[in-house]
Parts: C-alpha cells; sequence; structure tokens
C-alpha cells in the first residue's frame, strides 16, 4: 500500500514537473516570438527614419512628423485569437495575426504618406502582403489611414525569420480624428441620441479634415512650385 502510493505520488511530480517544464518552453517561445516582432519593428522604423533623412536632405523638409511603434498586449493577442477561433499557441500566434507589430507614421501630406508606402513595399527585403487605403475609400464612420501588412526578414544569431508587421500612415488631421474616435469608441454609458448625434458630428469632421489636408496639400505645391 504504501509503496503504491508511493509510485502515485512520483508519477503525480513526474507529470507535474512535465508539464512545467512544458509551459516554461513554451513561455521562452513566446518571449522568443515577442522578441523577434520588436526586431521587426525596430527595422521598419529604420527604413522609414532613413527614407525621412534622404527626403529631408533633398527637399528641406521632413515628410513624416512623427513614427509610433506598438507592440500588441498579451491580453489583446489572447482576445483577438479566442474571438476569431484559432488556438492559443505560439504557432498560431503568427500564422493568424498580422498587427502583434504595429507602426503608425505620421506624415503632413497626404502625398507623403503615398511616397513613403511606395518607396517601402519596393525595398527588396519587403514583401508586401496587404494594402487597405483607407484615404481614396474612407470608411463609413469617415475614418481614412492607408494601411499596409508587410513582411521583414529579421537575421539572429542562427537564424532568417520573417515577420509581419502592420504599418498605419496617415496625416496629422487623420491622426487627430482617429484619436477622438477611438475614445468615443470606448465611452460606454452615452445616451443613445447623444451617441448617434456624436457619430453624425465626427463624420462631418472626418470630411472637414480631408479638406483641410486637399488644401494643405495645394498650399504647399505652390510654395514648392509643384
Ligand atoms: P482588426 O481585426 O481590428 O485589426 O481589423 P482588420 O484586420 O480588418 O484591420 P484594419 O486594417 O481595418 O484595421 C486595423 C487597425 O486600424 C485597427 O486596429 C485600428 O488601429 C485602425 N482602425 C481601423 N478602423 C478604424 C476606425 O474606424 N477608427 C479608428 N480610430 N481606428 C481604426
Ligand atoms: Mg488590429
Amino acid at each position: 500500500m504504501e509503496n503504491k502510493d508511493n509510485l502515485a505520488a512520483q508519477l503525480d511530480r513526474l507529470l507535474q514537473t512535465t508539464s512545467a517544464q512544458r509551459l516554461r518552453e513554451e513561455f521562452a517561445r513566446l518571449q522568443g516570438l515577442m522578441s523577434c516582432y520588436r526586431c521587426a519593428i525596430l527595422e521598419v522604423e529604420t527604413k522609414f527614419r532613413v527614407l525621412n533623412e534622404q527626403f529631408s536632405l533633398q527637399h528641406e523638409r521632413n515628410p513624416i512628423e512623427s513614427i509610433k511603434s506598438r507592440l500588441k498586449s498579451m491580453e489583446s493577442i489572447q482576445e483577438k485569437l479566442q474571438r476569431k477561433g484559432y488556438p492559443l499557441n505560439v504557432e498560431s500566434i503568427q500564422e493568424n495575426l498580422k498587427d502583434v507589430a504595429g507602426i503608425r507614421v505620421i506624415c503632413s501630406f497626404i502625398d507623403d504618406i503615398y511616397m513613403l508606402a511606395d518607396c517601402l513595399v519596393h525595398q527588396d527585403d519587403i514583401t508586401l502582403l496587404e494594402e487597405k487605403d483607407y484615404i481614396k475609400r474612407p470608411k463609413e464612420n469617415g475614418y481614412r489611414s492607408l494601411h499596409l501588412i508587410v513582411e521583414i526578414p529579421i537575421f539572429l544569431q542562427q537564424e532568417k525569420k520573417s515577420m509581419k508587421v502592420e504599418v498605419q500612415l496617415r496625416t496629422i488631421a487623420m491622426e487627430f480624428w482617429a484619436n477622438l474616435e477611438h475614445r468615443l469608441r470606448y465611452k460606454k454609458n452615452l445616451e443613445p441620441e447623444v451617441a448617434q448625434k456624436t457619430s453624425r458630428e465626427l463624420q462631418e469632421c472626418a470630411q472637414v479634415s480631408a479638406m483641410l489636408d486637399e488644401k494643405m496639400q495645394s498650399i504647399r505645391d505652390i510654395i514648392e512650385g509643384d
């Protein structure tokens, strides 16, 4: 009897250590993957900084106002995988999510957005996987931006890995609008009429901001003698 108990206890301990070991390995792989996404962000960010540098030498102005990068949080990764019915593991993150690494490039003028996107996707280590042009075709709520999903290789000690990065390019006006719209989206407890009215007003703001972008660009064209 004592022997049996001992055996069961030993087996139990073994199982526990095995799953703990597996968990540790999975966790290490997850950390490795997130580190690869951070490297991919660095690579793509550098490409934009290089383009900005070169353009500013030629044209005496910066096409890029600012760059914001973010790594999707573990909570958001889990929520998105579950919402879309994908398994929760390291492979699934890499296969099914395209926006773990995100870069937002904010420009003053719309044509700088297209110039930068074009330069990026024509670099020979970049593969364009997806493009959504919400500037030419704004979303119903008025959202505008150019979205690209690109794949970029990162070179590690022993291997080369291809990583997906989501790039959002937008003007200062588009960023201003999207930030306010994002806040409204998460604002709870608004009376339905107030929510509806505010959405309508935001749509109007989107039109005004699109007009502002166009006018600012034509004034700049006059200044630069295009
Ligand atoms: P997600 O599953 O949410 O990533 O959508 P998707 O895969 O269809 O991608 P899409 O390119 O449409 O949008 C991706 C990202 O763009 C979002 O995570 C937001 O950061 C931004 N975005 C898209 N639509 C809107 C919008 O209506 N308002 C705001 N504020 N941001 C938006
Ligand atoms: Mg997203």
